[in-house]
């Protein structure tokens, strides 16, 4: 990865670029739950330079040894992005954010303190004289230290504009390049910040010098409007979170911000250095550091975001995929759109996903086979390719064995199970047997009721999706006079879909020993 251009601050104020600053190791690690090793920033650090963000704000040094040290490896190993260290504004926090800071090739000093009414008189008990003597000496001893200082006026949006224009002037004259004007709260609306920047950028003495950043909350679910409001008023910094998380309900989440100013480039006008084909993979990176997943409906990153089930939108989307997704699906590091076959699904969808599946049916096998489906979908949300090769196969040469009921009595050293079956022409079949464990004890019932009998030669299991969506999938396969014949099952329990793959491979079997007998006896 090349390093990042190197323009001046006013360079920077005045071009199309977007910086964007990540704080999901600072603002989202401080949050509840998001909690990580050193290992783990570290690991995420390297994953965001990579992405291609500007500022990989790495931690509050000075909060804790365990956030020093991670600061500090950060700033020694990651290269290709600046690293930030946040620092309140005394003399030992801003210390020792630089010496964290000292092996970076590109080192940035955040300093920040709060400017409203209710924080100045609730949190710091400081005078705006106070504030402002304060401000100048952390950007002062920050900029002995280092060249890129950013200063940040916490809870700016709801600071007298007359003050927020003093501490920024003074700031700026001391010499910080980047100006951040935090909705600490998340506050404000799309139209107040764009108004707000537009008036500090017109208003600020040495505003065309420094570049302006918007750092939004989401307590009213507006961070990603906001932050784009504010780049309409002028800013040119954008402080950010993978998923959004952060402080309360998180910050402006990277990935939609990212992607709304590339899929509307046409009206923001600005441009940005994330390689976005690495977006998913960076998200879940996060979700599988931190254990979070993001909700399925989540923008550009949840398991929905590119996939389709009603069927109106998936014969849309088969006659032209512009009908119903606004960006493709790889351009954020999806391998395609999904038609997911469910309730809501439609013809056209049944027959495009079994044609990928080699199978091309003529329009009544079709029906019955889309009839099965939708009798599926009482039982189970989504159908997966194997649930569909079996209706076919179903369809084409009669059901087969099926599952009707089971059950395990677990008797000391030994399994009991219990199956009921449907036989191939609809007879109910009866059976139990003992294993020395559940699967031996349910494959010896399903052996004794269809006369079958094989060895195994793999047998896994493993589930898919989670919460009220999660499924078991079993896979076996078994060698029988010389093939290898697999069977798939899908069920809510395990043992169930077990038993399905297992009557998968038995009713192969069965069909390819009456294939045999119609040859010899034709
Ligand atoms: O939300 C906020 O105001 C902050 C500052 C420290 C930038 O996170
Ligand atoms: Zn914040």
């Amino acid at each position: 990865m090349n390093a990042p251009p190197r323009h001046t601050a006013s360079d920077r104020a005045s071009s199309n670029h977007v910086t964007i600053f990540d704080t999901t190791l600072r603002d989202g690690e401080q949050s509840p739950g998001f909690t990580m090793s050193a290992a783990q920033k570290i690991a995420f650090a390297h994953a965001l330079a990579d992405l291609g963000v500007d500022v990989i704000e790495a931690g509050f040094p000075n909060s804790s040894p365990a956030d020093f040290g991670a600061v500090q490896t950060i700033a020694r190993e990651v290269r290709g992005a600046s690293i930030a260290g946040l620092a309140r504004c005394h003399a030992g926090d801003i210390e020792a954010c630089a010496r964290a800071l000292d092996a970076a090739a590109a080192p940035r000093v955040h300093v920040f303190i709060s400017t409203s009414p209710l924080h100045r008189e609730h949190k710091l008990s400081m005078s705006k004289e106070q504030v402002v003597e304060r401000a100048i000496m952390a950007v002062e001893l920050a900029r002995r230290h280092v060249d890129d200082v950013e200063f940040s006026a916490e809870d700016a949006f709801r600071t007298e504009r007359e003050f927020l224009v003093e501490v920024f002037e003074a700031a700026i004259a001391a010499g910080a390049r980047t100006v951040n004007v935090p909705d600490t709260v998340g506050y404000a609306t799309p139209e107040e910040i764009r108004d707000l920047f537009r008036f500090l950028r017109a208003t600020v003495k040495g505003a065309d010098g420094v570049v302006f950043s918007a750092h939004c909350h989401n307590d009213l679910g507006l961070a990603v409007a906001n932050s784009l409001a504010a780049i309409e008023g002028g800013a040119r910094q954008v402080e950010c979170t993978i998923n959004g998380i952060g402080e309360r309900a998180g910050n402006a989440a990277l990935e939609e911000l990212v992607m709304a100013m590339k899929v509307r480039g046409g009206w923001y006008g600005v441009d940005t250095r994330i390689d976005t084909p690495k977006l998913l993979d960076t998200s879940r990176l996060l979700s599988r550091i931190t254990g979070i997943q993001v909700q399925r409906n989540k923008a550009i990153v949840g398991l929905n975001a590119f996939a389709h089930e009603s069927g109106i939108h998936q014969h849309g989307m088969l006659k032209n995929r512009d009908t119903y997704e606004i960006m493709r699906p790889q351009d954020v590091g999806w391998p395609d759109s999904q038609l997911v076959l469910g309730r809501h699904s439609g013809r056209a969808a049944v027959a495009d996903r079994l044609r990928a599946l080699g199978h091309v049916l003529d329009d009544a096998l079709l029906d019955r086979v889309i009839a099965d489906a939708k009798a599926l979908t009482q039982t189970q949300h989504v159908i997966g390719d194997a649930d569909l090769l079996r209706l076919v196969e179903g369809e084409r040469f009669g059901p087969g064995w099926r599952i009707a009921a089971m059950s395990l009595i677990d008797a000391g050293q030994h399994t009991r199970a219990q199956v009921e079956l449907s036989d191939p022409h609809g007879r109910r079949v009866r059976q139990d047997a003992q294993g020395d464990g559940p699967v031996a004890a349910l494959f010896a019932a399903l052996a004794q009721a269809t006369g079958v009998d094989f060895e195994l030669e793999s047998y896994e299991v493993h589930s898919m999706g989670v919460g009220r969506d999660a499924r078991g999938e079993a896979n076996l396969s078994a060698r029988i006079d010389g093939d290898t014949l697999s069977g798939q099952g899908t069920s809510r329990d395990v043992l169930e879909a077990s038993a399905i793959a297992w009557l998968d491979v038995a009713n192969r079997v069965l069909r390819a020993q009456a294939t045999q007998r119609v040859a010899a006896t034709a």
